[in-house]
């Protein structure tokens, strides 16, 4: 049973179901205030073990929880995109493993079903193998079977469970340092009074830090560099304009939603200093799958001048795969581009193509911020040395100057020629 748990007053009342055609059941009807709950909370014994998730489709009208009291549960909402980006993803996909285990289910099997929920999310497959790899040193290693001699098979299961958990927290814990030093290393990047735009939604709710790009935003505007922050609505799932614009709200940045279709004008019109945006996976040649609409922005971006940023931690890049067309895509039902809301806005039974992502080319990316540094240009010898590196990432490291050579003036120049 999935369990949901409403925290906006009122919200839920009469609602059983979240749309998703399957029963969910509300346990409790919330009064947190108005703190939105975690992005994602895992939940011990004796309630649990569970995993707690904000209901990303709910929002930005209803704040309810999710309780996946199994793995299946999980990969259903991670399919609904209840919880969702990249780096979340990965962060549920360990905790999904460590639910697995912690249940005495086939962890290897749950580890599979788990990277297959979603394809191109590169931090999914990794989150749960790095929590399946835990599981599976206890099991065969030595913390496992001294202590199961002695005290029953149960302790040395349990053992590893608990090593599932470590390194799911693990996982979160580096996932937030490095939220902090990718905003850091990229501010450098961003110029006093930049308007910047944005596409999908790349904050707290999809991190457990400040976010990929939109920690990046966030960042510029502590440090007085933000002029504005334009957001694509992200079409047609609306993360921009429900989640982006939610978050930017609830962090008091300048901002204003547009269409999907308004971009172009808006680079036309000169308003337009630098696009930020994040990633589900860059291949070992640079190239960065994204939600869909990304790759069309890296082209206005171009056409006009304007810089072109991607903000990913490196467990996002993944070296193993070699280029952009190798990326799988995940393709999503013709449903959520015909209907709105739950409204049809096309004929019905009318095919629709709607690819999750789509991948950018290198050659259109200015530069790639990680939590290790700022990468320019754009290579396989510079992404290889990155990934090559052993993990660095610590909060508390002061604003990164930008990479040599790199001044957002010489882009302009550059491409203007
Ligand atoms: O389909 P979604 O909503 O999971 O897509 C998310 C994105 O495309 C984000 O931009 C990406 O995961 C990077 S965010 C931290």
């Amino acid at each position: 049973m999935t369990y949901v748990t409403c925290v906006t007053p009122g919200a839920c009342k009469g609602r059983a179901n979240h749309g998703s055609g399957r029963r969910l059941a509300i346990v409790s009807m919330g009064t947190r205030g108005r703190v939105p709950p975690a992005a994602l909370a895992w939940v011990d014994p004796p309630t649990g073990p569970a995993i707690e998730l904000l209901d990303q489709t709910q929002l930005p009208g209803t704040e309810s929880v999710v309780t996946c009291t199994d793995v299946a549960q999980l990969v259903e909402a991670m399919q609904r995109l209840v919880v969702r980006g990249a780096p979340l993803l990965g962060i549920a996909g360990a905790y999904g493993v460590a639910l697995a285990a912690a249940r005495g289910d086939d962890v290897s099997a749950a580890a599979t079903a788990i990277e297959a929920a979603r394809p191109t999310a590169v931090n999914l497959g990794r989150g749960a193998r790095l929590a399946l790899g835990a599981y599976l040193r206890a099991v065969d290693g030595g913390g496992k079977v001294a202590d199961a001699s002695a005290t029953g098979p149960d302790t040395a299961h349990q053992q590893a469970a608990r090593a599932a958990l470590e390194q799911a927290r693990s996982i979160e814990a580096a996932d937030a340092r490095a939220c902090a030093d990718m905003a850091r290393a990229g501010l450098a990047l961003v110029p006093h009074g930049a308007r910047i735009l944005t596409h999908c939604n790349t904050g707290s709710l999809v991190t457990a830090g400040s976010g990929t790009a939109f920690g990046l935003v966030l960042e510029a505007h502590r440090a007085g560099r933000l002029g504005m922050l334009w957001i694509d609505e992200t079409r047609p799932l609306l993360q921009g304009s429900r989640l982006t614009a939610f978050e930017a709200r609830r962090a008091g940045l300048p901002h204003q939603v547009l269409p999907d279709a308004a971009a172009a004008s808006l680079f036309a019109a000169g308003q337009v200093d630098l696009v930020v945006i994040g990633a589900d996976r860059i291949a070992a040649d640079g190239s960065v799958a994204n939600k869909v609409g990304s790759y069309g922005l890296a082209v206005l971006a171009r056409h006009h001048q304007v810089p072109f940023i991607v903000v990913a931690p490196t467990s996002t890049i993944d070296l193993d795969t070699a280029d952009g067309a190798t990326i799988v895509i995940e393709q999503r039902p013709a449903g959520e581009v015909t209907e709105l809301a739950g409204h049809a806005i096309a004929p019905a039974g009318c095919p629709a193509y709607n690819p999750a992502f789509d991948v950018t080319p290198p050659g259109l990316v200015t530069a790639i911020v990680t939590e290790r540094g700022v990468v320019h240009p754009v290579t396989v010898g510079n992404l290889r040395v990155l990934g090559a590196e052993r993990e660095v990432g610590s909060s508390g490291a002061p604003e990164q100057p930008a990479p040599p050579g790199f001044r957002l003036a010489d882009y302009v120049e550059r491409w203007g020629s």
